[in-house]
């Protein structure tokens, strides 16, 4: 398949200009006063779409940000692949920490990518990784080789969770029909140990509220006398699990599918350098449930995290004060089989029950959605499989990963399509961090596998 790297060696510089200048615009879903920014963005994806040679370009409108949607039909008998990406980003702060800015591209040589990468919000995260497909979709229509039906559908909320997508995916199924759907939006082991993602974890997001006294006071004159917000805040969140890291809210292993001792060796088989692990993020020591390796804690034990936690006066110097109120947002990360509605309920139930009656207590839930399992011995996951090999030498691990991406468990119970997660991103390429980047080595490397996928997966489906 001369045609591909051929075509990628030809045109490889373009490729790179053009996704710097889709990431010179900040398409941030979280800040209302990027809203401009994020249309734009829409925009220039329908145009990179209609100049790679997609059909029946749309701009669809949602009660959010819009989804764009291309295709190309070639015969209704093939089969058909919907790719599904985000042009959406994470809000870059903080600013301060960027190297260079975060809507600034720039290309740039680390130790792990010594052919460069290029540094920007959204670089990996998901601009990088949907604009590949754009590219491969490009090279397969420019070098007539297009073996099956393509649809495009890149969404502008995914980073706040797809709140209009549910509604979108179920009144266009036709639109959506598909035999299989393809991801690039999660990562590789490393560049030299290609892995395909298994599992994504469901999530349940909320905020809690804690309120002492109606008003902030003097913390000498009322310091000890009533309780204060934030401590009770922070006893009751470290009453959420055991010496073990083990979650105590009633009920919430449940439904947790436990694993096979062979299931758990073949986590075990995959390649994991712990004292990496742990000299890239400058720990002494690793921290989790008893019981479980870090591999498994991540890729398929559920989690609860605290995100932010605020309250009282964190400005300059000092004020003596018992503030009236004190804030988290927590996280858990879900396994099958649980549903983000069960945890949701039962860790309300278990917060208000473990407030003392010092205090008032609100839980307000955010966004969420279900975990996902993709098989690895269907047509669609073995034709990953094998583009992957032909195109590093090496054939893929399959890796359950801690991260969400909500719409895919949608995508099963609406369309009855399975998603396959193959992404080329690495952990070091500091997604959601100041410095996110993307190396060259790895879209271009994308660029080539995809068309090897469209060809195994025509000949297999
Ligand atoms: N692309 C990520 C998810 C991801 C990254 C999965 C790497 C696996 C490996 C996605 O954009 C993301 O950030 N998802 C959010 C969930 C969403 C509801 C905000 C997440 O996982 O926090
Ligand atoms: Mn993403
Ligand atoms: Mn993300």
């Amino acid at each position: 398949m001369e045609y591909i790297n051929n075509y990628i060696n030809k045109h490889k510089d373009r490729f790179i200009n053009e996704l710097i200048e889709l990431l010179k615009i900040p398409s941030i879903s979280a800040d209302p006063s990027f809203k401009e920014d994020v249309l734009n963005c829409s925009e220039a994806v329908a145009k990179a779409l209609k100049n790679a040679g997609a059909d029946n370009i749309e701009i669809c409108e949602t009660p959010g940000y819009p989804i764009v949607y291309g295709e190309k039909i070639k015969d209704p008998k093939l089969p058909t692949v919907l790719v599904y990406g985000h042009y959406d980003v994470q809000p870059a702060d903080p600013l301060e920490l960027w190297r260079s800015g975060p809507f600034e591209p720039v290309v740039k040589k680390t130790e792990i990518h010594p052919e460069g990468a290029i540094f920007a919000r959204g670089a990996c995260d998901d601009k990088g990784q949907f604009y590949m497909h754009i590219k491969a979709f490009e090279l397969m229509m420019q070098t007539d080789s297009l073996p099956c039906n393509i649809k495009f559908m890149i969404e502008g909320e995914e980073e706040v969770g797809s709140d209009n997508l549910g509604a979108f995916v179920r009144e266009n199924k036709n639109k959506l029909e598909c035999d299989t759907i393809l991801i690039s939006d999660t990562g590789i082991i490393a560049n030299d140990t290609p892995s395909i993602t298994t599992g994504l974890k469901g999530l349940s997001y909320l905020e809690v509220e804690v309120t002492g006294p109606n008003r902030d006071l003097h913390s000498g004159l009322y310091g000890g006398a009533v309780a204060n917000p934030i401590n009770i805040l922070c006893e009751m969140i470290a009453k959420t699990k055991d010496q073990n890291n083990h979650i105590t809210i009633p009920g919430f292993y449940d439904n947790v599918l436990e694993l096979s001792h062979e299931e758990r060796e073949d986590i075990a088989r995959a390649p994991f350098s712990l004292e990496k692990y742990k000299s890239d993020l400058d720990l002494s020591d690793i921290h989790g449930e008893k019981g479980y390796s870090t591999m498994e804690r991540t890729g398929i034990r559920p989690t609860l995290d605290v995100n932010g936690i605020w309250g009282g006066y964190t400005g300059e110097g000092a004020k003596t004060v018992i503030p009236s109120k004190a804030f988290a947002k927590i996280s858990m990360r879900l396994v099958p089989n649980q549903s983000e509605e069960e945890i949701t309920g039962k860790f309300t139930k278990f917060f208000e029950s473990i407030a003392p009656k010092s205090v008032k207590v609100k839980v307000t839930p955010h966004h969420g959605g279900e975990p996902y399992v993709s098989p690895t011995n269907i047509p669609a996951y073995k034709a990953a499989s094998k583009a992957m090999e032909s195109t590093y030498g090496k054939k893929p691990v399959p890796v359950k990963s801690g991260g969400s991406i909500p719409i895919v468990a949608l995508f099963e119970s609406e369309l009855k399509v399975k998603s396959i997660l193959m992404g080329f991103g690495l952990d070091s390429d500091a997604i959601h961090s100041p410095n996110e980047h993307y190396g060259i080595f790895n879209y271009l490397k994308g660029i080539e596998t995809i068309p090897h996928f469209f060809v195994n997966y025509a000949k297999g489906h």
